[in-house]
């Protein structure tokens, strides 16, 4: 037999939350770790404004905050994402929902991906709306929300190309016809998802809208059907006017990261997340010293050696010898390997720094700046996995910054 619809409040499973921001340190006032990820809530405001002036008029938006909104926090990204009209929030995990729940946001919540029988009676608990891309468990919704006497509010997702989540394009229309005859299931939204709608060549994603256009053309309710069709992240919501459909779902632009180099840029954009850390120590290399693990930086002039309080345990890439932090407005490059919780940089053209000194990791000092593109080069991937790469032992900061503070100088161009 199947337990019932949980009554557990999703407060009581915050010790289990894990994402970053959320790791409160065991004494509250104790002192904040030298080493922080900061949040410019007001750029994040900005962003918003920026994107509803660029979006036509009526076209919806679901802020997508999966993953503690790519590393920004999910509470503060989802509240500033609300309060700029988003109509909707998504999140790729049950508890991402209930931390969103617990934090207070009566939204609808969309969860991505596909969900497992023991989630579906929590999802009704907590009006979560499902992705579904199967029968099965359309079914297992529908048969929970009879019991509960409430329809279940379900997406279907249609795969047009991504090979991942929601019933094949081909085997859409019949499984449309067969929702439909599930009475207790409310069929709020069909979806898919871009494979490559930021890159130059968009003709695979030209490809995928029109294999949505004909899943949805061989579905006979489709004309009089509530349903939100949405199909674009963020490089689709910039480069593909045409596949907008009802509703949009952004995650990395309203952050003030663009999706790739290629995409439309909107002027005024700039990212709300930097990373910074004060300096611990400060030191002398005499030729012939090394740094670090592996003695992988040999010095062979006399130089001097700023070091960090954070490393790869933070989230920052295990570089050797490769890529640079900001101290006082200039680059100091990065000498031998990082470690897991210190990184050692060379400030031999920086003579006036101090231990306390605040080193950039991610962000701007001065005229210069590192953004996330700039690390994801270090670190041979993409952007969003360097956003979402710092830890929760990161504290988060938020900082509002009157509009004038950040107005000159204009952020450099990404990436
Ligand atoms: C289904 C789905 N839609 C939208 C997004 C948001 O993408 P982006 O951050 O590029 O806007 C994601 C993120 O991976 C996603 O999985």
């Amino acid at each position: 037999m199947r337990l019932g619809p949980p009554a557990i409040d999703p407060r009581t499973r915050d010790d289990r939350r894990s994402g970053p921001g959320l790791s409160e340190p065991p004494l509250a006032a104790s002192p904040r770790r030298p080493a922080w990820v900061e949040i410019d809530l007001a750029q994040l405001s900005r962003n918003w404004d920026l994107i509803n002036q660029a979006k036509p008029p009526g076209l919806r938006v679901l802020a997508v905050v999966k993953d503690e909104a790519y590393g920004h926090g999910a509470l503060a990204a989802a509240q500033t994402a609300l309060a700029h009209g988003a109509v909707m929030l998504a999140t790729a995990t049950l508890d991402e929902a209930l931390a969103l729940r617990a934090g207070g946001i009566r939204a609808p919540i969309l969860l991505f991906g596909a969900r497992p029988e023991a989630e579906l009676p929590w999802c009704l608990e907590y009006d979560l709306v499902c992705c579904v891309g199967d029968l099965a468990t359309a079914r297992r919704l529908a048969e929970l929300a009879t019991a509960r006497g409430k329809p279940a509010v379900v997406h279907l997702e249609i795969d047009t190309g991504m090979s991942r989540y929601g019933v094949r394009w081909t085997a859409a229309a019949p499984l449309l016809a067969q929702l439909a005859s599930l009475p207790a299931l409310e069929l709020a939204g069909v979806m898919t998802h871009f494979a490559m709608s930021d890159e130059a060549d968009k003709t695979f994603a030209h490809e995928q809208r029109a294999r949505f256009d004909q899943a949805l053309a061989a579905w006979t309710a489709a004309p009089s059907s509530p349903a939100l069709r949405h199909l674009c992240n963020s490089g689709g919501f910039l480069d593909l006017p045409e596949a907008h459909g009802d509703m949009v779902r952004l995650g990395i632009l309203p952050l003030g990261v663009y999706p790739s180099a290629v995409c439309r840029r909107l002027p005024g954009l700039a990212p709300a997340m930097s990373v910074r850390a004060a300096v611990a120590t400060v030191r002398d290399l005499f030729p012939g010293d090394t740094v670090g693990y592996g003695m992988r930086y040999r010095a062979t002039t006399r130089r001097r050696l700023a070091v960090l309080p954070l490393g790869y345990a933070d989230g920052f890439p295990r570089v050797r010898n490769q890529g640079h932090v900001l101290l006082a407005g200039r680059r100091a490059p990065i000498l031998g390997g990082v470690a897991m919780d210190a990184m050692m940089v060379d400030v031999t053209e920086a003579p006036e720094v101090r231990p306390g000194d605040e080193a950039v990791l991610l962000g701007r000092q001065a005229d210069e700046e590192i953004t996330a593109h700039d690390v994801a080069r270090w670190k041979g991937t993409v952007s969003y996995e360097v956003m979402t790469a710092w830890r929760a032992r990161l504290p988060r900061v938020y900082r509002h910054t009157p509009p004038a503070a950040t107005a000159s100088p204009p952020p450099r161009p990404q990436p």
